[in-house]
């Protein structure tokens, strides 16, 4: 039986990883082990920790700051928080919680296609613009009813997740908390005899670059893809006109065994050649790791499952506490090092 949720931040909160315990007894075991899917990806976590930073004493960094500027947003912090799906599963305030949150921290929300409430609401309770998580809906024209609804919503920027092409499966965690701003799914061709269920029944309905093409034709937008780990998957997202790329593992939930995102990351960077901004996600757990992923040249990070355990144990307040957390230990991080700016941290920047 879960436990009832804190109005208060618990006692002898220091770091994001200190909210773990109390989420996991707050939720549900099946809600819990879907939080969880694909943690610890041990060798994502062995290359975080592998990283060693070099002091450098007495640097001048007065007047620092961790401000970014991105894609037309002005953040005062690179910690955005990853979309992720059904979130009244972990707190009844769901995603207005989190996007209250980010918001309350001067930073910004990626809001999932398979959020549990409705796009408008989460972005009234934001109070400023926050991004769309797209999911391809198995059609174009479905694809972009759902486009437009959060277009229409205000929301700034369009992020696709293109590692996980088929996720229409609804969650039965919960008779209450649905992804309440899709279409029902669309069935699936039926299949004869000899025929794969994966090429000719769930890929009929993933999209392929050629989508990619036409959905950059159909929007304003700036549009992100989520989930690129090659580097000429990179530079074929960003010839077709994506304005930023996401290197992302989807923190271990979709490719058992598949490369980690911090060893991709430092391919696409040089690919891209500062082209367009490129974020990373999967596995930052604390400022430290914020600050690895700058140096390999990443320009800002999201993070999943830290704001969750925040979510679960303490609401809106635990996501704002997740987020000061890191940025503070980046913060301490960057003064340790001598970097007073996020460009300062880059790895070639030092040459
Ligand atoms: C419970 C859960 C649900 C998720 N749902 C989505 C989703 O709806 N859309 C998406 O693009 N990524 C989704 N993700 C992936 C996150 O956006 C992000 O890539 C990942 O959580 C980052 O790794 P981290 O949790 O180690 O920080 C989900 C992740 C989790 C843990």
């Amino acid at each position: 039986m879960a436990s009832p949720r804190l109005n208060v931040c618990p006692d002898g909160i220091r770091t994001a990883q200190d909210y773990r315990p109390y989420a996991e007894r707050n939720l549900e075991p099946a809600v819990w082990q879907y939080l969880q899917e694909g943690e610890p990806n041990v060798h994502e976590r062995q290359a975080f920790e592998a990283m060693r930073l070099v002091p450098r004493p007495l640097s001048d960094v007065r007047g620092g700051h961790t401000r970014i500027r991105l894609l037309g947003e002005t953040l005062m912090h690179p910690i955005l928080l990853a979309p992720v799906a059904y979130q009244r599963l972990f707190h009844p305030d769901g995603e207005c919680a989190s996007a209250m949150a980010a918001a309350a921290q001067d930073g910004l929300m990626v809001v999932s296609s398979l959020a549990s409430q409705p796009l408008e609401e989460i972005i009234a309770a934001a109070g400023r613009p926050l991004w769309f998580q797209l999911y391809w809906q198995g059609s174009r024209e479905r694809t972009l009813r759902l486009l437009r609804r959060a277009q229409a919503a205000g929301y700034s920027a369009v992020m696709w997740t293109v590692d996980a092409p088929v996720k229409q499966a609804v969650m039965r965690l919960s008779a209450h908390v649905a992804a309440v701003n899709l279409e029902p799914p669309l069935p699936l061709p039926e299949l004869l005899q000899y025929q794969s269920v994966v090429f000719d029944g769930w890929m009929t309905q993933a999209p392929t670059w050629e989508d990619v093409a036409w959905l950059r034709d159909q929007t304003d937008l700036p549009l992100l893809l989520k989930g690129i780990l090659h580097p000429e998957d990179a530079s074929r997202a960003i010839d077709l006109g994506c304005e930023g790329i996401v290197v992302s593992s989807h923190g271990g939930r979709v490719l058992p065994g598949g490369v980690t995102a911090i060893d991709a990351l430092p391919a696409i960077v040089q690919r891209l050649d500062g082209r367009v901004p490129v974020l990373f996600d999967s596995g930052i757990r604390d400022g430290r790791d914020v600050f690895g992923v700058l140096a390999l040249g990443a320009d800002a990070v999201m993070i999943g499952r830290p704001y969750l355990w925040g979510l679960a144990t303490a609401g809106a307040l635990g996501v704002a506490h997740v987020i000061r957390l890191m940025r503070d230990e980046l913060e301490m991080v960057m003064a340790l090092s001598g970097r007073k700016q996020l460009e300062d941290i880059r790895v070639r920047s030092l040459a």
